[in-house]
């Protein structure tokens, strides 16, 4: 089994240049199979959960491209199935957005329920109603495959009860052919779904609002072929971010969208760090110890849950009491006691980490619960004084591409290792 060795205690320096962001290309992938023409999506993060939605794709017979690293070719016309296996997506509860593309172009979709981060209860009951909404019948089938279809699709207005991102996006799939216009209220408004229905848009749909609580989507007869480029990733640009402050270094993050990391950057700032913004680069310099501070994970602009895990190790090392409240999911604290073996201090009382901070981590040996937490362990372990082993790493591996790589291109010290054999002479090289 793979896992990372890594030893910490060393500042990060340099710059990074940030991938796709995966939650986009996640939709972004699912919608590309709505044209009957070639639509060629760049800036693909070379990531799991991208290549298990592309082999979801290639199954029901759409026709996939790889021709390069982060570029691929798509094309709907191909397909010949709407039956979605389980096997195919049981890792991704992305999936879901396969259910709001085959029935928005094909009025049917059969796909199994989705998987994915084990980070609380997820339901997908506001897609299910949405979907009802426009007119299609949903039944859950045994083994829990969703099977949604409809003779006809008509728009509809449709007020979400909680901001959902995946819905969102999975209205917009469903809506964008159907016979009417649609009204999305109380919408996600995070970049990834304006950046999905920019690509639709590209493809010919006809959205507007994208961004703001209010989505309009004017019904088009078909979608054609279309060249996209992704947007960068907001929450590998974050990760980053953090590990120069953890880390007290100094890093560039390079291909970002600033604006999309505000919220990041305001609590650096909170906490002592120098934050530079350019035109698309973030540069964050932490002298010195950190400072404490509160977050409240929220939808965005607020602070993104999937930073959660990572700030809250950088609150571990800060100077005084934080306050790391969770409101998005339920069950987003499973990093906590593989932290406090490393040495980190705090409490757990219902939806709030109440961290102590210390003045610094010790190396161990520790399992990651789901990708971000993962990645905020191995923060944690750059950090740290000594070695530490992260194993699991396959959760980081869903959405980091390269993580090791573009970690040792800041002078980290971090390897995949298969074999205590390995280790070892990975703390011989490092000495
Ligand atoms: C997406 C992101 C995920 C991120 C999350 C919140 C993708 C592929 N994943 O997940 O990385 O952590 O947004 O920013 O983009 N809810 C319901 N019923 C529903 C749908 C959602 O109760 O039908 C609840 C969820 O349980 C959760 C909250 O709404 O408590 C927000 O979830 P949502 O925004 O839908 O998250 P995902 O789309 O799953």
């Amino acid at each position: 089994m793979e896992q990372y060795i890594i030893k910490g205690n060393k500042p990060l320096e340099g710059s990074v240049k940030i991938s796709g962001a995966k939650n986009a290309a996640l939709g972004i992938l699912a919608a590309a199979i709505m044209a009957d023409e070639p639509v060629t999506v760049e800036n693909v993060p070379d990531v799991r959960d991208a290549h298990v939605i592309l082999s979801a794709i290639k199954g029901v017979g759409a026709t996939v491209k790889e021709v390069d690293k982060n570029t691929v070719e798509i094309n709907g016309k191909t397909i010949t199935s709407v039956d979605i296996q389980y096997e195919q997506v049981k890792k991704i509860r992305a999936s879901y957005y396969l259910i709001g593309a085959l029935l928005g172009k094909y009025h049917e979709a059969k796909v199994a329920l989705p998987g994915g981060c084990d980070i609380g209860s997820r339901p997908i009951d506001m897609h299910l109603k949405a979907f009802k909404a426009l007119g299609a019948e949903v039944d859950i089938l045994a083994g829990g495959i969703v099977w949604a279809r409809a003779k006809k699709l008509t728009g509809a207005h449709i007020y979400f009860d909680m901001v959902s991102v995946g819905a969102t996006i999975n209205l917009m799939l469903a809506a964008c052919m159907a016979e009417g216009d649609t009204i999305l209220e109380n919408a996600a408004k995070e970049p990834h779904i304006v950046d999905v229905a920019n690509f639709l848009n590209a493809m010919g749909a006809k959205i507007k609002g994208a961004g703001t609580d209010v989505i309009r989507i004017k019904a088009v007869e078909k979608l054609h072929k279309a060249t996209y480029s992704i947007i960068p990733d907001q929450i590998e640009a974050g990760t980053f971010m953090i590990a120069a402050a953890v880390t007290r270094g100094n890093v560039t993050v390079c291909d970002v969208i600033p604006k999309h990391l505000e919220s990041i950057s305001a609590k650096l700032i909170e906490m002592g760090c120098e934050v530079e913004e350019g035109d698309d680069t973030v540069r964050v310099c932490a002298k010195g110890r950190l400072r404490s501070t509160n977050i409240k994970t929220l939808p965005y602009p607020g602070f993104p849950t999937d930073m959660q895990p990572q700030m809250a190790v950088a609150l571990a090392l800060a100077e005084g009491t934080s306050m790391v409240t969770e409101s998005v999911f339920d069950n987003r604290f499973r990093y906590v006691d593989e932290l406090t073996r490393m040495g980190g201090q705090g409490k757990v009382e219902g939806n709030t980490f109440y961290v102590d901070g210390v003045e610094g981590l010790t190396g161990a040996q520790v399992a990651a619960p789901d990708l971000r937490a993962g990645a905020a362990l191995v923060l944690a372990a750059l950090a740290a004084e000594g070695y530490s082993e992260v194993e699991d790493i396959m959760y980081i591996q869903r959405g980091y591409e390269d993580f090791d790589e573009k970690l040792r291109g800041l002078g980290a010290r971090i390897e995949i290792v298969t074999s205590e054999h390995d280790a070892q002479k990975f703390r011989l090289k490092v000495g």
